[in-house]
């Protein structure tokens, strides 16, 4: 297959915004889904849908196996040990709120310390806060120079008895570093403490393997991954999931209710109570038979060359600043343009055709260490091409046009 015949997978990309052919460049926000993806929702739909674990008729069966074989393949995505450790929430957030409730409420307390990073998303900054305001916790950061990377030397001197917690993300939203987890997990644990891997930036472009990581947590969501909204995935260690408080009460999660209590299910049930989204999920597991299909390793060589082809144009550009020059980088282009803010640039890219994101993208930490309330973001999936970054330089060098 040729990226040329995988751009046609995506229907959506073959449309014209006005009079422009789109160039979707916001792909950290959500990717686009296949074909192959909106054709198994539509099976799911039209012979399955019903709902799970609990109907012994046809079609919960077949709704049930469909969503255990999605669990499955999430598991097999991550190598996992067990499906067991792999729960479905909502998307990264929730399991990112399910550790804070679930692990910290129940094991952390006043005088404790979470590490987090400069570079974290504002999903791996609040609920550690909420969580510190309840408890007593406090949060330490691990700083990052001015090319967006992480200063790790100097975790260790942030590491004492109070760490009880090191929560990191794999690879930044806001301007693409890609972060040495590895290296966290290994300082971090090397002083016995836990880790949180906030990966919903980097299980689109990169094969993670959990095991190997050896992450006591780490969280993504389907919307990032060509699979559909609504669900997404906390995969932790056994150790935690059976030691854990649950994080919603209801159906499902239970073994037995009687007046007097409850006695819990096991993981993953314990973290899933009500209706799980079941066609999300499904679609989820479409999605990773789509990208695996085509192999991670090639989609993250086609997005690091499509990179470094519209770093270089860009930079061409009189007056473009870029954010995150960091040496190990994602598909990522954070920049502005001398004297325009990142809005108005957004607003004539999309004028153009063009779809980025203009903000402070859920990260005003960052944005406030490089002295900037916002960036423009251009980011790259493998079905984009040389023609989405013509016209993203094409877009930007009419922004310089018409602010002079
Ligand atoms: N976290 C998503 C982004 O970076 C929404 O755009």
């Amino acid at each position: 297959m040729t990226w040329r015949e995988i751009q046609k997978d995506f229907p959506i990309l073959n449309q014209r915004i006005g009079e422009h052919r789109l160039a979707y460049l916001d792909n950290a926000a959500s990717s686009q889904v296949p074909q192959q993806v909106v054709d198994r929702l539509e099976e799911y739909l039209t012979r399955e849908h019903s709902n799970v674990h609990r109907g012994v008729h046809a079609l919960s069966q077949r709704a049930t196996e469909s969503f255990d074989q999605a669990r499955e393949k999430v598991a097999s995505f991550l190598n996992a040990p067990s499906s067991a450790q792999c729960i479905f929430t909502r998307g990264t957030t929730e399991g990112i709120n399910l550790v804070a409730h679930g692990f910290g409420r129940k094991f952390l307390g006043k005088g404790d310390t979470i590490v987090v990073s400069a570079l974290e998303h504002h999903a791996n900054i609040v609920p550690w806060q909420m969580l510190g305001e309840e408890r007593g916790v406090s949060l330490r950061v691990i700083p990052m120079n001015d090319r967006g990377e992480l200063l790790l030397e100097e975790l260790p001197d942030l590491l004492d008895d109070s760490v009880k917690l090191v929560c990191v993300n794999h690879v930044s939203n806001a301007l693409g570093t890609i972060n040495d987890v590895a290296r966290v997990v290994e300082l971090a644990h090397g002083r016995d403490i836990p880790v949180l891997i906030d990966g919903a930036q980097a299980v689109p472009h990169m094969k993670v393997d959990v095991q190997e990581l050896g992450a006591d947590f780490y969280a993504f969501s389907s919307h990032k991954m060509c699979g559909p909204t609504g669900v997404g995935v906390l995969y932790a260690k056994k150790k935690w999931l059976d030691r854990m408080n649950p994080f919603l009460g209801g159906g499902d999660m239970i073994l037995s209710v009687t007046w007097e209590g409850t006695t819990f299910n096991e993981a993953p049930h314990k973290f899933e109570a009500g209706t799980p989204p079941i066609m999300a999920a499904i679609g989820l597991g479409a999605a990773i038979d789509y990208l695996e299909g085509i192999g991670l390793d090639a989609i993250g060589a086609r997005e690091a060359e499509l990179l470094a082809q519209a770093t270089e144009r860009i930079l061409e550009v009189d007056g473009v600043r870029l954010y995150g020059t960091a040496e190990e980088k994602a598909g990522v282009l954070s920049f502005d343009v001398e004297g325009v803010h990142p809005h108005d640039i957004g607003t004539i890219l999309d004028s153009q055709g063009v779809a980025i994101r203009a903000g402070h993208h859920c990260a005003q930490p960052v944005m406030n260490r490089l002295g900037i309330p916002a960036t423009a973001r251009a980011s790259f999936a493998f079905y984009n091409d040389e023609e989405d970054i013509d016209q993203l330089i094409d877009g930007v060098r009419l922004v310089k046009e018409i602010f002079g």
